[in-house]
């Protein structure tokens, strides 16, 4: 946990998290991941560096991957978050969640959600994409127990059941 409790720092905010408008008075210097999992209880989306190299904490605001262990609360102020809790709950995630789950991708599944929000990211805007094109978009998010390979298997199920339904 990071953030500046001192309530002289406290600033109101509204943002719109997984569709839904939350204002609350937050420590100015409160990181968005702090927030969600602190003040909103939404553990899905995990902190580990806290340094925005890992992508433990990978969340979406306004359609785009963002690491919530970088962005400030009030940064998020009238922007659209959404976490793995929303994105589950919408079924935007369900073909890549029954594909990890066919091909093993996730062991300890502490990365899996901010790899589900990376890997959501790419079908969406690289529906082309190769096993190289794979690797290289995950490669911000850190995975320390399936060496990767059924990960980018999964991802790449997808990709190829969404070019053949012509999704992609
Ligand atoms: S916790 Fe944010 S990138 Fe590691
Ligand atoms: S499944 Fe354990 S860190 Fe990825």
């Amino acid at each position: 946990m990071r953030g500046d409790t001192n309530m002289e720092h406290m600033v109101e905010t509204t943002i719109i998290v997984n569709g839904s408008p939350v204002t609350r008075r937050v420590p100015a210097r409160q990181h968005v991941i702090d927030f969600l999992r602190e003040e909103l209880g939404l553990t899905g989306s995990h902190t580990g560096c806290e340094h925005g190299v890992c992508g433990a904490c990978t969340i979406r605001v306004d359609g785009r991957i963002v690491r919530g262990c970088l962005m400030l609360a009030v940064q998020a102020g009238d922007r659209k978050v959404d976490t793995i809790e929303g994105l589950s709950d919408s079924g935007e995630l369900a073909e890549l969640q029954e594909a990890f789950h066919q091909r093993n991708a996730l062991q300890c599944g502490f990365c899996t959600p901010g790899m589900l929000l990376a890997a959501h990211d790419l079908v969406t805007n690289r529906p082309d994409a190769t096993r190289e094109r794979i690797r290289e978009h995950l490669s911000g998010n850190y995975c320390r127990c399936t060496g990767y390979h059924a990960i980018v298997d999964a991802i790449e199920t997808v990709l190829i059941a969404r070019r053949k339904k012509g999704k992609a």
